[in-house]
């Protein structure tokens, strides 16, 4: 997921519920030096919690729904990469579509947007009705094969041209 983290310059990358902070160290992983790596996290305590263990991390807490708030108070106006380790599934429609709707208005041209969903879950309304989203939302989807080293084994999105 984190192959999206452009490797030159001083990109802008969101992530968007990165709780406990693995996906974070990834992505960090990538990220150059004059870059900006911020994680937008729904939960204070998990908020909190980030601040202690990954110092580097820009952390603002709010809800993605509101994503283009919380960047603008962050002086952000575009990204060049939104990484997600938001429950999808077990978002309602609604929610599903007003953050997708936000993180393809935040997106800068060329930018791309991941995600993820288990592979046990696909089955699962809102996978499928997540899924059906993406494409309503994204001129290109591309699905991963089966990641079985995870645990438990995902697929990852990764979209790119948002439809305005
Ligand atoms: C499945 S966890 C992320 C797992 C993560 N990869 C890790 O290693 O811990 C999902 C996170 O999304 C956060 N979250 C849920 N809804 C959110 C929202 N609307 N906006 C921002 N964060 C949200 C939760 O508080 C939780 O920390």
């Amino acid at each position: 997921m984190a192959a999206v983290v452009p490797s030159g310059d001083a990109p802008v990358v969101v992530e968007l519920g990165p709780g406990t902070g693995s996906l974070s160290r990834a992505v960090s992983a990538r990220m150059p030096s004059a870059g900006r790596h911020i994680a937008v996290e729904l939960d204070p305590g998990m908020a909190d919690y980030l601040r202690t263990r990954l110092p580097w991390l820009e952390v603002v807490e709010g809800d993605a729904a509101e994503l283009d708030q919380l960047l603008a108070n962050a002086g952000v106006g575009s990204v060049d990469a939104v990484i997600s380790g938001l429950p999808w599934s077990i978002f309602p429609a609604d929610a599903q579509h007003a953050i997708l709707h936000q993180v393809g208005g935040m997106l800068a041209p060329g930018a791309a947007f991941t995600t993820f969903a288990y592979l046990h879950a696909l089955g699962m309304s809102g996978a499928r009705g997540f899924r059906r989203r993406l494409d309503e939302n994204f001129d290109e989807v591309l699905t991963s094969r089966t990641v079985w080293r995870n645990a438990p084994p995902a697929r990852i999105y990764t979209c790119r041209r948002p439809h305005r």
